[in-house]
């Protein structure tokens, strides 16, 4: 099995990569879950995983906490989406699982030290700050990393903050802009992509059908998450996307997308933290991402399904 770290602010969708992660033990080992700040504050983020860790029956995976707000500017949540917990929709028990002691900064370092070279995937879900922060603290750890699989940024389709900016990297540019500077291999889930992956009504249905406590909890955190994005994007259902993290692992056939050069802005008013991707190819800038354009949602859907029903 792959060995991944999950670096999330959890975060309904947050919630689904991570379930299909851990649905997924014969392909996908996961040896920590790192939490962040990001759509509700960390108190709350490592609380909202451990409550999955839970829900998922693995009250024995390792949650850590890290970095409670982003490198150089004060933290930006989306509780507009997500709801006051971060974990909106189902009534959840508050988690009795133990948080580790270690900061997830420390967890990310010593992992990458003691596994062998370039076997351990980092999945980042959220904002890149606890990633970034380990790339500052430990250089060493760089080269050592295999690949990072990301949510984040967005081109053709604008962003979901601002006008130019999709969260995660809106929220830590400076972050973004080191993990993307660092010449480790990326794979970017933009907008782009997740935007074709919809919470439509019978997919929904679907995984509430399954009947157990999971995905049941799953579907109804879908119809909470979903209901802000029906009003906007005028579609029977939002998009979800951090579960196309873990659906990349398991299936990478359900995507295509290409190589590219890709700068995070962090100085414009206007643009800041908007991922500038090169998919053109008008620069000789190094690429430096897979940036993925299209999704089989489909697919995607009958993977999420089949998963949360082994759960
Ligand atoms: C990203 O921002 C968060 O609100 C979601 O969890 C996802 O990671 C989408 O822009
Ligand atoms: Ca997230």
């Amino acid at each position: 099995a792959r060995k991944i770290i999950i670096d999330t602010d959890p975060g309904q969708d947050d919630a689904a990569a991570i379930m299909l992660a851990l649905a997924s033990p014969e392909e996908i080992d996961v040896l920590g879950i790192t939490a962040v700040a990001g759509n509700v504050p960390l108190a709350l983020t490592e609380r909202n995983a451990r409550i999955i860790c839970e829900l998922s029956g693995r009250p024995d995976m390792k949650v850590f906490a890290g970095c409670d707000r982003p490198m150089h500017r004060p933290l930006v949540t989306a509780e507009h989406v997500h709801g006051k917990t971060g974990l909106d929709g189902p009534e959840l028990d508050e988690p009795t699982m133990a948080l580790q002691e270690m900061h997830a900064v420390d967890f990310l370092i010593e992992t990458l030290r003691n596994e062998p070279e370039k076997t351990v995937t980092l999945c980042a879900l959220g904002p890149l700050t606890n990633v970034a922060t380990a790339f500052e603290k430990a250089p060493d750890i760089v080269g050592r990393v295999q690949e990072i699989v990301m949510m984040g940024g967005g081109y053709f389709e604008g962003g979901n903050i601002t006008p130019s900016a999709e969260f995660n990297i809106y929220v830590d540019p400076e972050a973004a802009k080191a993990v993307f500077a660092a010449g480790i291999p990326i794979v970017m889930m933009p907008l782009d992509v997740t935007h074709q992956l919809l919470c439509l009504k019978e997919r929904v249905d679907r995984i509430d059908a399954i009947g157990r406590p999971a995905a049941q909890a799953m579907a109804a955190m879908l119809r909470f998450y979903e209901r802000f994005d029906v009003e906007k994007y005028g579609s029977d259902g939002g998009p979800l996307h951090d579960p196309s993290v873990t659906a990349y692992l398991l299936k990478p056939e359900l995507f295509t997308g290409r190589e590219c050069n890709v700068e995070i802005e962090t100085g414009s008013e206007f643009t800041l933290g908007e991922t500038v991707i090169d998919w053109w190819h008008v620069t000789d800038r190094k690429k430096n991402a897979l940036v993925i354009g299209k999704a089989d949602a489909a697919g995607f859907f009958d993977l999420l399904t089949e998963r949360l029903a082994r759960l």
